[in-house]
């Protein structure tokens, strides 16, 4: 991605002029205030850009999102991409970025691992944002253009954008689980929610799981008649009659740029740079990584405390073992993100204090991001790769490790509760509520025979390298391009695998 500091355009121009418009909480790149009050741009934390900036290099459209600081309608200069930046407030920040959805939507939605916070300051603030996105959306988007909505943080966006711009063709994905309806139903404004969704005429979820509950959902909470029938994987989508509309749902796991991936770690540069970190660490005997946004979600923790259980036990030798774990910083304000840190970086102390020698601390700790090519060193250095979420809608850190193995080397532990879990069969699976299964599958990633090893790492691969993000998208994209018309009286078409719309489904 190539980012000029200029501006690249005045927003207050109603510009309408793009066919394709992603609508996501960030930008593609955060704005950075250096403390000599320059400007720099850096590459947005997370999945969802990662799997999107390709997409968007290949379309040329517009992004309407928000640059990570208060107050900033800075347009950066991004070569193919037309930036909308939706400024918000500092205290819009605290209530609808840090407070709804990351101490609300963010737990309830992954297992409710820690408390939701539910304020009804925080659900106006969520409410009054979402108004925002869909006036910059409707500003950017020319006649009849497809707006691909993205993420949790926008869920309202496509019924008001709706109503806005009745012309549009509007999509939606949701990039973490849809929770089970049991835990939805907590929510304080679960209809409004389901109705904002509505708007749009495709929604798309990572699996047939999420996308099954939200159209139960569709039908208990706002009464609409929906299909019957399973919902399959890019397949036997989901149908909900919202009056003269019919609405698709469907499951489209998301995946990576494998083949720039693959590419990038055969090349010299990379190879010789994954040998030099192995020199650094000291050479061990197994090189362990752990990669993420640091969150509480990802199962830090376990993975650690498993391998000091290994240690404890003499089931792993200091001497022979080096772990990496590069850590982003991730919402640095949330309470629940503060404790998480301290008792991670507490165990990573405890563990080195107990075990590591001078010069050569057994986990080497980095509370950053990383550039691309390094992270992709790292990758290609790493005889096991330690997945261990305790919910994750899809992982793609798990992807880009397969992506980056064509050497057929290295061995990926990897959590069930993860989205990827449901493609990646072929990994150490565990389950990251039980630390002994989680120990065994450790202990047999490191001690796994090198051509058994090959094996399942090819499985791994031939699945990552067919299933890439341009087919995600395109799969998405088809499908909405597919939907019907959203004018009354005009024919409507449904795919020929749509199910029967079922009015009388049972209450459950
Ligand atoms: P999430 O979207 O929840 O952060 P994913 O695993 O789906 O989780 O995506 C994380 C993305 O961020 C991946 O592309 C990964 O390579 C990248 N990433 C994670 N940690 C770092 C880091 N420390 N430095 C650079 N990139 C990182
Ligand atoms: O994929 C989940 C997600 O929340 C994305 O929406 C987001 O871009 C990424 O993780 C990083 O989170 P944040 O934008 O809160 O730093």
């Amino acid at each position: 991605m190539t980012v000029s500091s200029g501006t690249g355009h005045d927003c207050t121009d109603d510009a309408r002029t793009a066919d394709f418009v992603v609508v996501a909480n960030r930008l593609p790149v955060d704005k950075e205030v250096l403390p000599d009050g320059t400007v720099a741009w850096k590459r947005s934390p997370g999945g969802l850009v990662t799997a999107l900036e390709p997409i968007l290099q290949s379309h040329t459209g517009a992004w309407v999102g928000w640059s990570g600081v208060p107050d900033s309608d800075d347009n950066p200069d991004i070569e193919g991409i037309d930036i909308h930046a939706v400024p918000l407030s500092t205290s819009e920040i605290a209530e609808y970025y840090e407070g709804f959805s990351n101490a609300t939507l963010w737990p309830l939605y992954h297992d409710v691992i820690v408390k939701p916070e539910y304020h009804r300051e925080w659900w106006n603030t969520y409410v009054e944002v979402n108004r925002r996105f869909a006036q910059a959306a409707s500003k950017a988007a020319a006649e009849g253009a497809i707006v691909w909505i993205q993420d949790y943080q926008l869920q309202l966006v496509p019924k008001m954008l709706r109503m806005l711009r009745p012309d549009l063709r509007i999509g939606f994905f949701l990039h973490i689980p849809f929770p089970p309806v049991e835990l939805f139903m907590q929510m304080p404004w679960r209809t409004e929610i389901v109705e904002g969704l509505l708007g749009a005429d495709l929604i798309g979820f990572h699996l047939p799981g999420g996308a099954q509950n939200f159209l139960y959902l569709a039908r208990r909470l706002a009464g609409h008649a929906v299909s019957k029938g399973s919902i399959g994987v890019r397949s036997k989508f989901g149908l909900v009659q919202v009056g003269f509309r019919t609405v698709r749902v469907g499951a489209f796991p998301i995946s990576i740029d494998s083949e720039s991936l693959n590419a990038l770690a055969r090349s010299r540069s990379v190879r010789a740079r994954a040998a030099e970190i192995r020199r650094e660490l000291g050479s061990p005997t197994t090189v362990l990584l752990g990669v993420d946004r640091l969150d509480y979600t990802k199962g830090i923790d376990v993975r650690l405390k498993a391998l000091s259980e290994l240690l404890d036990e003499d089931r792993l030798d200091p001497a022979k073992i080096a772990m990496v774990q590069i850590a982003t910083p991730s919402r640095e304000r949330v309470d629940s993100y503060i404790a998480m840190r301290a008792g991670i970086e507490q165990l990573v102390g405890n563990i080195n204090g107990r075990y590591g020698r001078v010069g050569h601390p057994v986990i080497e700790y980095l509370h950053r991001p990383v550039p691309r090519e390094e992270l992709v060193a790292f990758f290609v250095a790493a005889d096991v790769m330690l997945v261990t979420p305790l919910r994750d809608g899809m992982n793609l850190v798990a992807k880009e490790y397969v992506a980056c193995r064509s050497d057929l080397g290295g061995a990926l532990v990897l959590s069930e509760f993860t989205g990827a879990a449901a493609e990646l069969r072929s990994a150490y699976l565990s389950n990251p509520y039980d630390l002994d299964g989680v120990k065994d599958s450790i202990a047999a990633a490191v001690d796994q025979d090198p051509e058994h090893g090959r094996l399942r790492m090819r499985a791994l691969r031939r699945q990552v390298l067919t299933h890439d993000v341009e087919r995600w998208a395109n799969s998405f994209l088809t499908t909405l391009a597919e939907s019907q018309s959203t004018i009354p009286g005009v024919d409507r078409t449904l795919a020929p695998a749509a199910h029967q719309l079922d009015d009388d489904a049972p209450e459950g």
